[in-house]
């Protein structure tokens, strides 16, 4: 790791159109795209989080970095290229937030079993099996790349009522 690798990246916000945006597909594994992972992962680590995607650091690439344990376990940390679910299971409720929707959290319903089919930085295709957290995970970070938020999964009463207090802030 270069040394400018080991500076966190900014977080955008709700409000700004780069989480509205569909994110573009990553046709080349360049430089730039392995850097720009590594980053990802050294500012999802620093916040902490459990998953970030491109479009969370102004970048609208399909770009997604997710481990569960927050580093502590090798096997958890998965950075994807490309994403998408092939196959989702089950319902499942639990507690969400989202590094760019600070300081709300609001019970989410997620499929609790995913098949998710990505390229890895090396360039292998992969298919992953994920359950419960795993799972709500990787769906809420391919939804960031669909310009969606967690709080678009909420009734429209509630996703309004935090809209607007985020607008009152800016
Ligand atoms: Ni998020």
């Amino acid at each position: 790791m270069e040394e400018h690798d080991n500076i966190a990246l900014d977080i955008a916000v709700i409000g700004n159109p780069v989480l509205a945006r569909k994110a573009e597909e990553i046709k080349n594994i360049d430089e730039k795209i392995i850097e720009l992972a590594k980053r990802m992962l050294y500012t999802m680590y620093a916040a902490p989080g459990i998953g970030l995607a491109a479009p969370q650091v102004s970048q609208s690439k399909r770009l997604i970095t997710v481990d569960i344990s927050v580093g502590k376990n090798k096997s958890d940390l998965f950075i994807l290229i490309n994403p998408e679910i092939i196959h989702k299971e089950g319902q499942d409720i639990m507690e969400e937030g989202c590094l760019s929707v600070p300081g709300v959290r609001e019970p989410v319903s997620r499929p609790f079993q995913a098949v998710i089919k990505g390229i890895t930085l090396e360039g292998k295709e992969v298919n992953l099996e994920a359950e419960g957290l795993a799972a709500r995970v990787f769906c809420h970070e391919i939804d960031h790349l669909n310009g969606k938020l967690f709080i678009d999964r909420l009734s429209p009463l509630k996703r309004s009522l935090i809209r607007k207090k985020f607008k009152k802030k800016n």
